[in-house]
């Protein structure tokens, strides 16, 4: 045998499961599961994304395939990710690029509030607006995948350095933010992809290289070692969502789950991804999450991003090594077809036709001329073309920031009306001297908070700053407006809020961002949940001497607010989260009831840190091995451990206040028909191959006629000689001596019982309504408002959390008028994931419902028959 020994040995550690370890035999493993999942071309709305995918597959050489699966390498085109293009077959380069809150590293876009902003507005439909715009301007720059929306990280850590850039550690929520973002996304026409798979839940140690730069010398990366109930009830779920809403891509993840890399985990993305929850898009590697070529193929990965091995070396597991594999027979003909096929179905599926407008836009620098190809400065042309694709995106943007805004607490100073005299305080409520977009990828926290840092970030087309919005409403209602943008002019800070008839505005935040930048000794993840630039400092010195103090937070989770929040001097406390590019604007529409609150804390405000009961591992735990971080907790995050340790908590998960009142009354259960489960049986068909190859390796040399551009990954062999076209010391050997078992099998598989027969999202019946609940609330106030009803489910279980949401609305309602809430129950929403089963089962246990406004105000209450 004579194979690479790195392959070799992730090879080893990805497939034979019981195989002893290099670093501690105890370590958690991940069970092989092959072979690969192939399309199915009657999956539910997906028929004619796959035939069209498939007449276009059919047209495909060897060469075509492997171009459209593997990245022409770092900094090699325009995008943040491109793979190869077919000229012959008349389709362009596609791009695969960033992505959470606006189009990144280009201008004419808009910043959008951050995933968890939009989910504090528990409303759909705002959600899904906000993808389609998002969509929408991606498409206007010629982007083809959209690299979100994001629920991986869920948020098992409130310190988590990317929860921001998704919604919710509450499953449900955070599941329907990714069906509503999918829909809208790929109803612009643009790709969505479902972001990290799976369990990348903290910065610190995602990344080998990353970890050296802050000083641990690791060999692999970080474990999240989950167990399969704990995977299916909490971090799968709004995965699940998304594959049902149709999405295009996934993109696999950096670190390890139970010590087996992301992208080459056949546990995850052959068995849980693509056979249990029927995806039938394609799966993309985070940038240098690959390991290996023919592993990582047969485990299920389609696309190598961005398609060299690391940055800039010029090679690549796939390109020529996965066209050499392939006419080798290595890596089986069906896999390589079925890649294609996934990734031009996901392209046909959201309209898109052969022809595309070019990519106006260019990643790496913001001229307007340069070279195409920049990591090899070849190409000198327009790459910029600076189209303006906002649109009047500004006004959702300001709409959803303001209705994101959660007000949770409130004396009565809210709402403002014409008050005598404000002072704005605090570095958070103005701008950045050097400018919005003066930090890199939004790498420091200068002025307002309205975007976190990473490859999340984007370009601001301008920033509404809370001092400019609040001073023209300041003018326009003669208020007498004065307001310090720094946190360290007390004395002056001091002379202003004492002074009579103040009511005093201050500004806070606390920020945090993706783990390759590091602020203010915060490696992505925070490294504390309290305020930053001494914001406690601030908030306590100014209510100490004004009896009428409002707080405003901008932050990316959660903060500690336990020393202040109950100064009864302190009568209003908004979180207004990350609001992209109408902060001051949003802000304002809120502190003068322009909008009527009715956000919820997508997250629970704890009274310390410890109480959460889980925390980002900041050292490695396993020596020079991979970190070990156990979810030892199971389900029980954010609320759920809150209820089950009975912790006191500041404001509950789901808490939020309005200008009026509501009350809650006459909770109605209905049970629905939808007969008794029946899981899936039966087999696949084979599976298909399209089109066939010529095994003589003449045919796949670098043409004469091609220009090699440097560093650039290409799909050809530099010789026909296979061992030195590899370039690899070790070719050789067979698939079946280094391959698992069944991963070249193309025969007709066993349907999984909780897999659907044909339907993405798992078993349909999953999904059908087993129970109504209808509730009636009451505006007793006197404005209009708009109220979030929450339908809360226990399972009744020694193991299951005390409640669980499972549904919710935004309803407005006029003053005096009753409304009725409807909530929907599915099977999965009253089902615990059964291991030995493998399948969604209902437990005997008696079960309860509660509809109220909070996950600790659940006066309504009824129990399933
Ligand atoms: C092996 O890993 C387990 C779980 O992470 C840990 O408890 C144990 O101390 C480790 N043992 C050694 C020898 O490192
Ligand atoms: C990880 O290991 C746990 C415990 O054996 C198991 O329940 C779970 O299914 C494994 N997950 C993966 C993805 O291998
Ligand atoms: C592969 O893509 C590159 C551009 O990215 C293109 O120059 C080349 O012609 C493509 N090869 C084939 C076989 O389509
Ligand atoms: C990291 O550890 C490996 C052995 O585990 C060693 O070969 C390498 O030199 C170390 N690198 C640094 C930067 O310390
Ligand atoms: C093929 O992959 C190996 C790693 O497995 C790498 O060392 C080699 O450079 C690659 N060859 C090419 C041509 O990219
Ligand atoms: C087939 O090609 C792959 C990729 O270069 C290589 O790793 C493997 O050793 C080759 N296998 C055979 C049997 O030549
Ligand atoms: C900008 O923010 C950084 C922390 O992110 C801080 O160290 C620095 O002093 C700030 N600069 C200005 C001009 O406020
Ligand atoms: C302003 O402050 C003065 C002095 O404390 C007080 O008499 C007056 O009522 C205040 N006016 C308002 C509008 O609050
Ligand atoms: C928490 O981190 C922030 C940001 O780095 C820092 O400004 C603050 O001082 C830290 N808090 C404490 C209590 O150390
Ligand atoms: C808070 O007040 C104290 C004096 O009481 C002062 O020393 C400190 O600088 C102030 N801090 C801030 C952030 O205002
Ligand atoms: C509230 O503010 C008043 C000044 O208006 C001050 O005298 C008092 O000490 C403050 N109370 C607290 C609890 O900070």
């Amino acid at each position: 045998m004579q194979f690479a020994y790195a392959a070799y040995m992730s090879l080893l550690l990805l497939t034979l499961a019981h195989d002893q370890h290099r670093w501690n035999q105890s370590l958690a493993t991940s069970d092989p599961f092959y072979p690969s999942p192939w399309m199915d071309p009657n999956a539910d709305g997906w028929q004619e994304a796959y035939a069209k995918a498939r007449a276009f597959v059919s047209q495909m050489t060897l060469l075509e395939k492997v171009n459209l699966t593997t990245g022409t390498g770092w900094a090699s085109e325009q995008c943040v990710g491109q793979v190869g293009a077919i000229p012959r077959l008349g389709l362009r380069s596609l791009c695969m690029h960033d992505a959470p809150v606006g189009i990144r590293g280009t201008d004419y876009n808009s910043v959008f509030p951050s995933g968890q902003t939009a989910a504090a507005t528990f409303d759909r439909a705002l959600i899904h607006q906000r993808g389609y715009a998002m969509g929408m301007e991606a498409k206007g720059k010629g982007v083809t995948v959209l690299l979100g929306p994001v629920a991986g990280p869920l948020g098992r850590m409130p310190e988590g350095g990317r929860n921001w850039e998704g919604f919710s550690p509450d499953p449900v929520l955070t599941g329907i933010g990714m069906m509503e973002s999918v829909r809208g996304i790929q109803e612009a026409g643009t790709v969505a992809c479902a972001k990290h798979f799976i369990g990348n839940e903290q910065e610190h140690f995602r990344q080998v290289g990353e970890a050296h730069g802050y000083g641990y010398n690791i060999s692999e990366t970080l474990s999240s070692n989950i167990d399969d109930k704990t995977m299916h009830e909490l971090y799968l779920w709004p995965f699940a969502d998304a594959v049902r809403a149709g999405v295009g891509s996934v993109m696999c993840s950096y670190q390890q789950v139970n010590n087996s890399y992301g992208c080459q985990n056949s546990k995850l993305l052959n068995n849980l991804l693509k056979d249990e929850l029927g995806f039938q898009g394609f799966i993309m590697s985070d940038w240098q999450a690959q390991h290996t070529g023919a592993a990582s193929a047969v485990a299920g990965l389609d696309m190598s991003m961005p398609g060299d091995t690391e940055f800039n070396t010029g090679v690549s597991y796939w390109g020529a090594n996965l066209t050499l594999a392939v006419v080798n027979g290595t890596v089986p003909e069906y896999r390589i077809d079925d890649m294609a096929l996934r990734i031009m179905a996901a392209y046909f599926k959201v309209g898109k036709t052969i022809e595309q407008p070019p990519i106006n836009m260019d990643f790496w620098t913001s001229d307007t001329y340069g070279p195409v190809h920049w990591a090899a400065g070849k190409g000198y042309q327009q790459i910029n073309f600076h189209v303006d694709v906002r649109g009047d995106h500004g006004n959702l943007i300001r709409e959803i920031a303001a209705k994101g805004t959660v007000l949770l607490k409130n004396t009565g100073s809210l709402p403002l009306n014409k008050p005598k005299f404000v002072a704005v305080i605090g570095e958070d409520a103005g701008p950045n001297p050097n400018g919005p977009n003066s930090c890199p990828d939004r790498g420091c926290d200068n002025g307002t908070l309205a975007m976190g840092w990473g490859s999340g970030s984007a370009n601001f087309p301008y920033l509404v700053t809370p001092d400019y919005a609040l001073q023209a409403q300041a003018i326009k209602d003669g208020t007498r407006y004065e307001s310090i943008l720094t946190n360290y002019a007390w004395s002056q800070t001091k002379a202003l809020v004492s002074q009579a008839n103040a009511t005093a505005i201050v500004f806070v935040n606390a920020d945090s961002g993706e783990g390759y930048i590091n602020v203010d000794g915060n490696e992505g993840d925070r490294k504390n949940l309290t305020l930053w630039r001494s914001g406690d400092a601030l908030v306590k010195n100014v209510s100490s001497l004004c009896s009428n103090t409002i707080v405003v937070i901008h932050s990316t989770g959660p903060v500690l607010v336990t020393d202040w929040y109950d100064n009864p001097n302190i009568t209003a406390i908004l979180w207004a989260g990350i609001p992209g590019q109408e902060s001051g604007n949003s802000i304002t529409d809120v502190l003068y009831g322009k909008v009527n609150p009715s956000a919820r804390t997508p997250f629970t405000w704890g009274a310390t840190r410890e109480s959460y009961g889980t925390d980002v591992m900041y050292k490695p735990n396993n020596g020079d091995g991979p970190p070990q971080q156990d979810f030892a907790e199971g389900v029980f995050i954010d609320y759920r451990y809150f209820d089950k340790a009975d912790t006191p908590l500041i404001y509950e998960f789901g808490h939020g206040l309005s200008y009026t009142t509501f009350e809650y009354s006459n909770i109605r259960v209905e049970k629905s028909n939808a007969g008794t489960y029946t899981p899936t049986t039966g087999k696949t068909a084979a599976a298909p191959t399209f089109g066939n190859f010529s095994t003589n390796l003449e045919d796949y040399v670098f043409p004469t006629n091609l220009e090699y551009i440097y560093q650039y990954i290409y799909p050809y062999l530099n010789t026909s000689d296979a061992r030195n076209a590899s370039a690899d010391p070790h070719y050789g050997g067979t698939a079946e001596e280094f391959l698992p078992p069944h991963a070249t099998d193309s025969s007709p598989q066993p349907l999984l019982r909780a897999a659907g027969r044909s339907s993405p999202g798992g078993n349909r019946q999953l999904y059908d309504v087993l129970y109504t609940v209808t509730a009636d609330i009451k505006n007793t106030g006197a404005i209009p408002g708009d109220e979030v009803p929450q339908l809360y489910v226990s399972l009744g279980g020694p193991d299951d959390p005390k409640v669980q949401l499972r549904d919710f609305d935004r309803i407005r309602i006029d003053p005096g008028q009753t409304v009725p809430f409807r909530g929907k129950l599915t099977r999965r929403d009253l089902s615990n994931w059964d291991p030995a089963v493998q399948d969604w089962v209902i437990s005997e246990y008696p079960k309860t419902v509660f509809v109220g406004p909070s996950s600790r105000k659940l006066a309504l209450k009824a129990d399933l028959s």
